[in-house]
């Protein structure tokens, strides 16, 4: 009887830190930033916010429920709910989204754990921060040793396990993070100049919006959610029935989106108060913020080093969620002890991600899709194409073979104030498949 061998949260808001601490990542302060400003700012996020509201949310319900009827990994769930069948390769395919995810994704943390000790850079002037930055990235070893020494982390706190691990370091920083983007915000916004990054952030321009923006903020929406991989099916695996699922889908959500929001506002009224490019690209986050503690004065130095070491800790509750779902997988279905998968498959995502370290210096030569470099093409990938096909595919598999009859039901159980019912059924069945086919096909070009 292995279920009865799987921990368990230990409490409500244990499940809910841990959750809204693999959703709140480098998703909200370096990924959602950088998009918005690549693709044209206010228009996107309007479309972007429809999308965590009408797609993002109930695939969250979906992936909770799916783990808890099942208590398996991303793979087991389909197994066990649709035994004999192909579904199971929907899981797999998370599993490879989920490696190749976190293989840049500590390369980008590495970044911040490196910029909690370059404090004094925060004093340069205006522009000289993009040279620091693009300087640190482009050297060959040193942010490979931080993407490693990130890598470490994750290792440590998710061969410790579930309850020791992950619910520990989720708690208390989360809120911590919100109180120094609100800090920042203040300074950003009053920086002279400001008003045209917040009318570029909040007054939409729907001509700036095309087919590839909107592909991205379906992307982005999975991406900042956990979703489309099976993250969130492990996460519920580990959920009591007594526990509501649809109101803390809301909860996560509507904490991810408040921090991505707080991130926009702290970033681009200074990029415009600097004359810096919105569209700069994946080092916007690490250009833009020094300059703005370094406009704060002497206490500058205080908060640049806070607020990296908190993103670093909201990168590391990211990053244990991913090698999460590719360790359980090993644990539950290859029969692997926890310390042996989680150390295998943590030194294979390093490995893996250090091209993407390196290709953003001696190997900037190469271009893999359309023009991107190695980390921006994986990206590409696993975001643009992997991550939105996985809830593509799991909608078909609730709505028209497994039945939302059943996920009604089990989300139901614990249910207590919000509860799914027809609306559920008829976005998962109809408007999101077909809304993600739209958006795929017309990415392409086919309209
Ligand atoms: N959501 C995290 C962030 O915004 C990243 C992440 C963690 C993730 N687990 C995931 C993304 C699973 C996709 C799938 O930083």
């Amino acid at each position: 009887m292995e279920i009865k061998t799987r921990g368990n949260w230990s409490s409500q808001i244990g499940f809910v830190a841990a959750a809204a601490g693999s959703a709140i990542g480098l998703g909200n302060i370096w990924r959602f930033p950088y998009i918005v400003g690549r693709y044209g700012g206010a228009a996107f996020v309007l479309v972007y916010l429809a999308i965590i509201i009408f797609i993002g949310v109930p695939i969250m319900n979906s992936e909770l429920l799916i783990g808890r009827k099942s208590e398996r990994n991303a793979v087991g769930a389909f197994k066990v709910l649709a035994p004999g069948t192909p579904w199971f390769i929907v899981g797999a395919m998370g599993i490879l989204a989920g490696f190749i995810i976190l293989s840049y994704y500590s390369v980008v943390a590495g970044w911040a754990v490196a910029y909690i000790f370059k404090s004094g850079l925060y004093m340069a002037a205006g522009a000289e921060h993009a040279n620091i930055f693009v300087g640190h990235i482009t050297s060959t070893a040193t942010p490979v040793i931080w993407h490693a020494i990130f890598m470490l982390m994750c290792i440590g706190i998710v061969a410790a396990g579930i309850e020791k691990g992950i619910e520990k370091y989720s708690k208390i920083l989360m809120p911590m993070l919100v109180l120094i983007l609100l800090v920042l915000i203040v300074r950003s916004v009053t920086l002279p100049g400001a008003g045209k990054g917040l009318a570029f952030y909040l007054k939409p321009d729907f001509s700036k919006l095309s087919a590839e923006g909107i592909l991205a903020a379906l992307g982005q929406a999975f991406f900042t959610l956990s979703l489309g991989m099976g993250c969130m099916i492990v996460y519920g695996s580990y959920l009591r029935k007594k526990e509501d699922i649809p109101i803390n889908s809301y909860y996560i959500a509507g904490a991810d989106t408040l921090i991505a929001f707080l991130a926009g506002f702290a970033i681009f009224p200074a990029v415009f108060a600097f004359g810096l490019e919105p569209g700069a690209g994946p080092g916007l986050t690490f250009i833009t913020l020094p300059a703005v503690f370094a406009a704060m004065g002497p206490v500058g130095h205080f908060f640049g080093i806070l607020f990296f070491f908190l993103l670093t800790i909201a990168a590391l509750t990211s990053a244990i969620s991913l090698l999460e779902v590719v360790s359980a997988y090993f644990i539950d279905e290859a029969k692997w002890n926890r310390k042996k998968a989680v150390w295998i498959m943590g030194i294979i995502i390093f490995l893996l991600g250090v091209p993407s370290s390196l290709g953003q210096g001696v190997w900037s030569g190469v271009k893999i899709i359309g023009g991107r470099d190695i980390l921006d093409s994986l990206d590409f990938l696993a975001n643009n194409a992997l991550l939105p096909l996985g809830g593509f595919l799991l909608c078909i598999f609730i709505g028209w073979f497994w039945g939302t009859t059943k996920a009604i039901e089990e989300a139901n159980i614990g249910a207590k104030s919000i509860k799914l019912g027809t609306t559920y059924s008829f976005l998962i069945k109809y408007v999101i498949p077909i809304a993600i086919f739209i958006v795929f096909l017309s990415s392409v070009g086919v309209f």
